[in-house]
């Protein structure tokens, strides 16, 4: 039998992630504090339906099962019940993977101080189906389908504060393969991963760096994967998860070496660590997301990635590139965002500088990908070099199985100002567009316009909203008086929309009473066209005096006087496709903040006063798309 090795057991730790349910816990009665609550959990759920299919299926099933019942337990409890059955679904799948074959590996030991739940029928069942049918799966699928069901199971609290999502198998694999091309060689390379949650690229690592090392004895790759791994966590129970799959994953070899491992995986707030020399060849993983107010103290650290609003996934890309080696490579999953919004210009300065991509993956698909994840995912390599020629770029469908479409979109290159949003082909076909955006200089400032976006924020003003006009009214603009057509009509048929805004002493700032195109800030998904774009008439304003105009629209408007380009050609040339494409090799999002507009490379301004002759003579939209596309050629 091999000895439990201990596990890394620290109170400070443990309170870190259990912080975040520090409100709930100063609500509970000093009686709950004390002891374990056992929850009434006696429901007539299908059990059945784990019993019989396939590993994959009962797992599933037995997710939703779990979740129905976790419903039942006291909001206060929840995290010590996902815990405690996950805990017991993971004793189960061990025992079973290891098979009380000798020498005997016994399950590695939990952290100690969090309190147990005491697990009733039927969850205590339904844990071991689960567990059973895990043991039945390849490891790493089954370490996800484990830690779906922790996850799903996490009060929604917690997970939304830490970003608890879990990478699928699919996509871990395609990073994987990623940091190979990047140059990762996993004869040699150090790795870690900075949030490793359940394991989901800890284990696989391992299990590459064993197939890509069969010629070492089993005890020289013990010692390989005891140095060369590290994993941090600020979730005990995930930690421990993931060092249990990594020793399911190495079972063979530590049976062979007759060790187990040691512990890798440390809980500990990541973005606290001690600064440290770059030492990894590969920093990898999914990071949190979200914004995060930070401690000065924690804003000195990052200050050199950081511009306003500080969000978890930058801190730790900044933190990644602390860590890994120069020439080192970091695998990340992570929101599109960063690729264009403005609060992360100083983070694409730091990775221009210091670790340009290497490859850019986009994720197509909005739902199922991660459980309950809306944000535009992608994912990313970045070598720790002075230069990069180009970038590749693909779109992964994650497709029927465990498959994935990949289609080659590209490449692309930084651009000259490393703070600038990048620009990336959302198609081979675009290849062309941005080499002719990198060559254009201008900018909508060029043209005499600058952009802002509408003061009003309706649901601080609820009061002030009327259906009808009266001296101290102003006509209120909503993003639907901006048709698709590009026309404007006045209207607020839309729920909690009123036509009118009533102006109150100090309301000066919410007035509007110059001309102005009016460009959409948000768009639906299915919506064909990202900028849709209407002028405001200038009667209309002169009959009113003056508008209101609500947060959800961009206000182009001319810096001073007269503007080299005519607002009706401005906006005419908006809303034509081409510069919709041009403005999505910059922003995949639905949202058109001003600060993309503003840099978005537009031909020279005095090319489009071709435009002009176009929209006069005739009405034909055909003509008018060719005149604009044909602007837009290098
Ligand atoms: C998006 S999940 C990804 C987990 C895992 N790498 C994967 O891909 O499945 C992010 C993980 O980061 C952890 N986390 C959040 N904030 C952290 C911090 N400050 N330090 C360490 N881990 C953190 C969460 O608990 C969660 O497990």
């Amino acid at each position: 039998m091999i000895e439990q090795t201990g596990w890394a057991q620290d109170s400070l730790l443990e309170q870190a992630f259990c912080d975040a349910e520090a409100p709930i816990r100063q609500r509970r009665s000093g009686k709950l504090q004390n002891q374990n609550r056992i929850a009434q959990v006696a429901l007539d759920l299908p059990l059945e339906v784990c019993e019989s299919g396939s590993p994959e299926e009962i797992l599933a099933s037995g997710r939703v099962l779990a979740r129905a019942l976790a419903a039942h337990v006291a909001q206060e409890d929840r995290l010590f019940f996902a815990r405690s059955f996950c805990g017991s679904v993971i004793a189960t799948f061990w025992s079973s993977v290891e098979g009380n074959r000798a020498p005997h590996i016994p399950l590695r030991g939990q952290f100690t101080n969090h309190r147990s739940f005491e697990m009733q029928e039927p969850a205590a069942s339904l844990a071991v189906s689960m567990g059973k049918a895990a043991a039945r799966m390849d490891v790493i699928a089954a370490s996800y389908c484990i830690g779906a069901a922790y996850t799903a199971l996490l009060p929604e609290q917690m997970r939304s504060r830490w970003g608890v999502y879990y990478t699928p198998p699919t996509l871990v694999h395609r990073l994987l393969d990623a940091a190979t091309i990047a140059g990762v060689d996993w004869r040699s390379c150090r790795v870690l991963d900075p949030a490793c949650g359940g394991g989901a690229f800890l284990a696989p690592v391992a299990a590459r760096i064993v197939a890509e090392n069969h010629h070492l004895s089993a005890g020289e790759l013990f010692d390989a994967l005891s140095r060369r791994l590290r994993g941090l966590e600020i979730d005990p129970f995930a930690a421990w998860a993931s060092q249990v799959f990594l020793d399911a994953v190495v079972l063979d070899v530590c049976r062979e070496a007759g060790r187990r491992l040691p512990v890798v995986v440390e809980v500990c707030n990541s973005l606290l660590q001690p600064a440290a020399e770059g030492e990894f060849d590969l920093v990898i993983g999914n990071p949190p997301y979200g914004r995060v107010t930070l401690k000065p103290e924690v804003r000195k650290r990052y200050a050199r990635s950081l511009y306003g609003h500080a969000n978890l996934y930058g801190l730790f890309t900044d933190l990644a590139a602390q860590l890994a080696r120069r020439g080192g490579v970091i695998a990340y999953v992570t929101p599109t965002s960063f690729l264009a919004g403005e609060y992360f210009k100083s983070l694409r300065a730091l990775l221009a500088e210091d670790a340009p991509p290497v490859n850019i993956d986009f994720v197509v698909a909005r739902k199922g990908v991660f459980e309950d994840v809306l944000q535009e995912t992608l994912l990313a390599t970045y070598k720790r070099a002075k230069r990069i020629a180009s970038a590749s770029v693909h779109f992964i469908v994650p497709a029927m199985g465990d498959s994935l479409v990949v289609e080659p979109a590209g490449t692309f290159s930084l651009p000259c100002r490393s703070s600038d949003p990048w620009l990336i082909p959302r198609s081979a076909d675009e290849e062309p567009l941005v080499a002719a955006l990198r060559s254009f200089k201008h900018r909508l400032r060029d043209y005499g316009y600058e952009v802002s976006t509408g003061p009003l924020v309706w649901n601080r003003h609820k009061r002030q909203l009327r259906r009808t006009a009266s001296a101290r009214t102003l006509p209120l603009i909503w993003a639907e008086s901006v048709t698709s057509n590009g026309e404007f009509v006045f209207r607020a048929g839309k729920k909690n929309h009123e036509p009118y805004f009533e102006i109150h002493a100090g309301d000066d700032w919410l007035k509007s009473d110059r001309p102005c195109i009016l460009l959409q800030r948000t768009t639906a998904k299915e919506q064909n066209r990202r900028l849709i774009a209407a002028e405001l008439p200038k009667r209309f304003l002169s009959e009113n005096g003056a508008v209101v105009i609500e947060n959800h629209l961009n206000m182009i408007r001319p810096i001073n006087g007269t503007p080299q380009i005519q607002a009706r050609i401005l906006t005419a040339f908006l809303n034509s496709e081409i510069v919709d494409r041009a403005f999505r090799c910059i922003s995949g999002s639905v949202a058109v903040s001003a600060y993309e507009l503003e840099a978005l490379p537009l031909p020279p301004p005095e090319r489009l006063l071709t435009l002009r002759d176009s929209l006069r003579s005739t009405g034909d939209r055909k003509a008018f798309e060719a005149r604009c596309a044909a602007l837009f050629q290098a």
